[in-house]
């Protein structure tokens, strides 16, 4: 049975949560191996939206294992609220698995990422303010507190003994705000430790044992792919491993036990934050995408910024990562738009490019050079065959195919699980 990897191809919010859930039908393990609650996963279950953060998107199928990866980072006290909502709203987190080696953000990963965001001033990057870039540079500093250590008090409270001094002093010395208390921190986390416990385990095996049983697992991606910190839009990215590769690192895989990579794009572009967006619709085209899909983040509330569908960095994307297929998502949102434009390339300084620049000041001076399509102006989120789609939608749909050039194996017509059109089958 096929190891699938799911992954963002733009700069996340594609949809993976949905197509996460679709696929879990068949799955005995749905794993996220990176990202922290700086991610918001949508998926409709029995006609309720959730939003999920740190959980896997497999937990509404009683027969899957879901695994938080050790390249998670966990904020234990949102992941505590996750699990109490979910069990609130009558879904089970019995299934639910928490590696041990998993960095834990602690309340100065926070309080840091918001006076460091402050202090860019201009240069911001509007981040999520969860923590997220303090704690992965915690974990390479070796500087980190894993969910492991939750379980043995007296080596939490000997770790933190060692690394909030180091931490108070840049509170304190560089920002001028109050230090924090070990024994403060201590009580509250131990407390989270203490409910946390019985699903903190190592979950290398889990995986691994899958594995070797032949049975169907799930890889989740989180964030996308213009927001990894190597191949994204540096430095307006996140701080995890959004492509493929976080897969095996965050999960404790190898490469060869992958067998399909499945990236998912809008047919359209939006991004949350500041960085360069060479698609960007600053126009009534903008503001009407963004209308007519909702598109303000699931985690911070904030207006995504839209634009149309940039073959530039579909092409790059599908390279880094390799997709083996590809699933498009929010076909039914252009379904009003009497024209669409599709960028095929950049121009920059008279030179004609492929594939994004490095540099994000070059990528904000590269214009899209774009292709006129038109628009199939007719519903589509009833349809669930592609011969049904519009013309328009069909020849909409094979041009982003060629320009990505990796095959279309699914199309996602509206938020429900059922509202997809299927293609090629993925097993
Ligand atoms: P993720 O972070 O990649 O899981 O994506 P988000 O959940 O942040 O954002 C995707 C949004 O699009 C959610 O509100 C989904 O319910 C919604 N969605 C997913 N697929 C479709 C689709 O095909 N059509 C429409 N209209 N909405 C969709
Ligand atoms: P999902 O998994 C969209 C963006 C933030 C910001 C940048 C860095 O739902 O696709 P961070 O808090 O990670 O340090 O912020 O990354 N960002 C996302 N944008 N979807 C996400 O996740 C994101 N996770 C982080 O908006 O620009
Ligand atoms: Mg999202």
């Amino acid at each position: 049975m096929p190891t699938m990897a799911i992954i963002g191809g733009q700069w996340g919010d594609e949809g993976k949560g949905k197509i996460v859930d679709l696929m879990a039908e068949k799955a005995k393990v749905v794993a996220r191996f990176s990202g922290g609650s700086n991610a918001g996963h949508t998926v409709i279950h029995k006609g309720q939206e959730f939003g999920l953060h740190l959980i896997p998107s497999g937990i509404f199928y009683p027969q899957v294992t879901c695994v938080i990866g050790n390249g998670v980072v966990i904020d234990p006290a949102l992941l505590l609220k996750e699990i109490d909502l979910l069990n609130q709203r009558g879904v089970s987190t019995a299934n639910l698995v928490i590696s041990d080696r998993a960095h834990l953000v602690m309340p100065y990963h926070i309080l840091l990422d918001g006076l460091e965001e402050e202090a860019r001033g201009g240069s911001a990057i509007g981040t999520t303010r969860k923590g997220i870039g303090p704690v992965f540079a915690d974990k390479v500093a070796r500087l980190g507190i894993r969910a492991g250590d939750l379980l043995e008090n007296d080596a939490f409270y000997s770790r933190l003994q060692t690394v909030l001094p180091h931490k108070n002093k840049i509170l304190t010395l560089i920002y001028g705000v109050p230090p924090l208390s070990t024994e403060d921190i201590c009580s509250q986390y131990l407390a989270y430790g203490e409910r946390l416990a019985p699903y903190i385990r190592d979950t290398e095996s889990i995986v691994q044992e899958a594995l070797a049983r032949g049975e169907w697992v799930l890889l989740e991606g989180a964030q996308g792919t213009m927001l990894d910190p190597e191949f994204g839009t540096y430095p307006y990215v996140t701080s995890g491993t959004p492509t493929v590769a976080g897969a095996c690192t965050g999960l404790g895989i190898s490469p060869t036990q992958i067998t399909s990579i499945l990236g998912i794009y809008k047919v359209y572009t939006t991004r949350v934050g500041s960085g360069p967006l060479p698609t960007e619709l600053c126009d009534e085209t903008g503001d009407q995408i963004r209308e007519l899909a909702h598109e303000f983040g699931t985690t911070t509330g904030r207006p995504r910024r839209c634009g149309w569908f940039d073959g530039v960095v579909g092409r790059y994307s599908a390279r880094v990562n390799g997709f083996t297929t590809v699933a498009l998502t929010r076909l039914d949102i252009l379904d009003s738009l009497p024209k669409i434009k599709v960028c095929i390339g950049y121009e920059v300084e008279g030179k004609f490019l492929q594939y994004p620049p490095a540099n994000a000041a070059t990528l904000e001076k590269c214009k899209p050079i774009y292709e006129d399509m038109a628009g199939w102006q007719k519903p589509t989120s009833h349809l669930r065959h592609f011969q049904d789609l519009p013309a328009e939608a069909q020849a909409y749909v094979n041009r982003l195919e060629k320009i990505i050039s990796s095959p279309i194996a699914l199309i996602s017509v509206g938020p429900s699980r059922e509202q997809v059109i299927v293609i090629k089958p993925l097993i």
